[in-house]
């Protein structure tokens, strides 16, 4: 029996599609070379913006015909899109098996078992239980070899405004520290040397736990950080409104924690802020931008960005602007605001056009590629430790690897590098996706 699972998303859906493989092999599925190929299809799905929801339905879709005429394939559609739309995804969707919450997948096999040959479709989304995300310990073989993500929390309290997030993955469950520093410590004996703790909401980790037994970030940060072999160390995603001056404390104190804080701003008006629930100003972001490069000068900042958010002023938009000129971020995301129900700004009022916010947009990110460039301008001259990716796309001879900040660097050598393998290069170009340097010393 062959399987495939097609994944959308971010970096939660990457792990559970890696945790799915880990459970279908396990008993005894072998991967398939193509959707077409397999007896199980999993679609994992992403429903964060208009757009990543309708990729989903479209490959959904074409898959109507296949499973008409194959009809002993099982088709499970798993992830964000799985859990908003639960028996709804089966009315629009009828060649649909199984309809799997993010909770309901650790159980695959039992499932696929209930659901074999009964020509039902099974729907498991239901997130009112208590529930705890159970101990992983991965194989190898699968994705990159020498870094990984590891969960410490899923789900989130938060409940922005503009956000599907509460609705998709629930509320916030921490995992165990001894959970968390067991699968590092697994990790770390197959050979991986960076890892990235991910969570929606990473300072509110242990929060859900009783407060005389609870670990929080920055604590679980300096014990995975101690775990011995561990050459790098680092997080996503955090929120600005619980940024403790103990986490800032841990970019002076851990020499293996990476230079590079993600702190998505949103807007830089704070009337935008209020409307959107974020719970800070710009001054209180600021002030942490502020606290971050007192500890830790050289840190690389990147954002996120909402613009168009419902009747966002000129204003209003002109803050995220002179925000943005402020802070000097080195990279940032930034997206048109989309409707995602039931989260509650569907219900906002917004005059603002289409082509505006476009144009908004369009505006945003030809200078944030400016600011980019003189971002990256600023390493020329300097000297990096960098971990191996690759071999570059650039071709012979090209090798690519990472600084501490996350930027990628292009460099030319005569080695045969393994990822993972560190080497100190010098900086000589600031571009726009990379820097390029000269090899010091492999
Ligand atoms: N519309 C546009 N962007 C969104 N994001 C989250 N929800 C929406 C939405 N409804 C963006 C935020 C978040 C990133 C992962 O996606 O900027 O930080
Ligand atoms: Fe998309 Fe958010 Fe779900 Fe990740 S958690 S897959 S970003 S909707």
């Amino acid at each position: 029996m062959k399987f495939y699972i097609e994944t959308f998303g971010c970096q939660m859906n990457d792990r559970d599609s890696l945790i799915m493989t880990q459970i279908l092999e396990q008993a005894g599925y072998g991967q398939g070379a193509g959707i077409l190929d397999a007896d199980v299809i999993v679609i994992n799905t992403c429903s964060i913006r208009g757009k990543a929801e309708q990729k989903a339905y479209s490959l959904i879709g074409s898959l109507r015909k296949h499973k008409l005429a194959n009809p002993a394939t099982i088709l499970i559609v798993t992830g964000c899109v799985a859990q908003q739309e639960g028996a709804a995804m089966v009315s629009r969707m009828g060649h649909v098996d199984m309809v799997l919450g993010p909770q309901a997948i650790y159980g695959l096999i039992d499932h696929l078992e209930t659901v074999k040959g009964t020509g039902e479709s099974l729907i498991l989304t239901d997130q009112s239980k208590k529930f705890a995300i159970p101990p992983f310990l991965p194989d190898i073989h699968h994705s990159t070899p020498h870094k990984r993500f590891v969960t410490i929390m899923q789900g989130c309290n938060n409940f922005c405004t503009y956000c599907i997030v509460p609705f998709t993955r629930g509320r916030e469950v921490s995992r165990s520290p001894a959970d968390i520093i067991a699968e590092v410590q697994h990790l770390i004996s197959l050979g991986v040397k960076e890892i990235t703790l991910l969570g929606q909401n990473v300072n509110s980790y242990g929060l859900d736990q009783p407060a005389d037994s609870r670990t929080s970030f920055p604590q679980l940060l300096r014990e995975v950080a101690a775990i011995e072999g561990l050459m790098r160390l680092r997080f996503t995603t955090s929120n600005a409104k619980d940024l403790s001056p103990e986490l800032m404390d841990c970019f002076r104190d851990l020499d293996n924690l990476c230079l590079h804080f993600h702190l998505p701003m949103q807007s830089g008006s704070n009337e935008i802020l209020e409307r959107m629930n974020r719970k800070y100003t710009v001054a209180d972001y600021l002030v942490l931008v502020d606290g971050l490069r007192t500890v830790a000068p050289d840190i690389s900042i990147t954002t996120d960005v909402i613009v168009g958010f419902p009747n966002e002023t000129d204003a209003d938009f002109m803050g995220t602007m002179a925000l943005m000129e402020q802070v000097r971020y080195d990279s940032a995301f930034s997206f048109i605001y989309s409707n995602r129900p039931p989260a509650l700004s569907c219900d906002f009022a917004d005059d603002i056009s289409k082509e505006e916010k476009s144009r908004r947009l369009a505006l945003f990110q030809k200078r944030q590629r400016e600011i980019t460039v003189e971002q990256h301008q600023r390493f020329i001259g300097r000297e990096f430790d960098l971990m191996i990716e690759g071999e570059s796309k650039m071709g012979h001879g090209q090798w690519s690897g990472r600084s501490t900040h996350n930027i990628i660097v292009n460099f030319h050598s005569g080695v045969q590098y393994k990822p993972g393998d560190m080497v100190r290069v010098v900086v000589t170009e600031g571009l726009m996706n990379s820097l390029r340097a000269e090899l010091i010393e492999s």
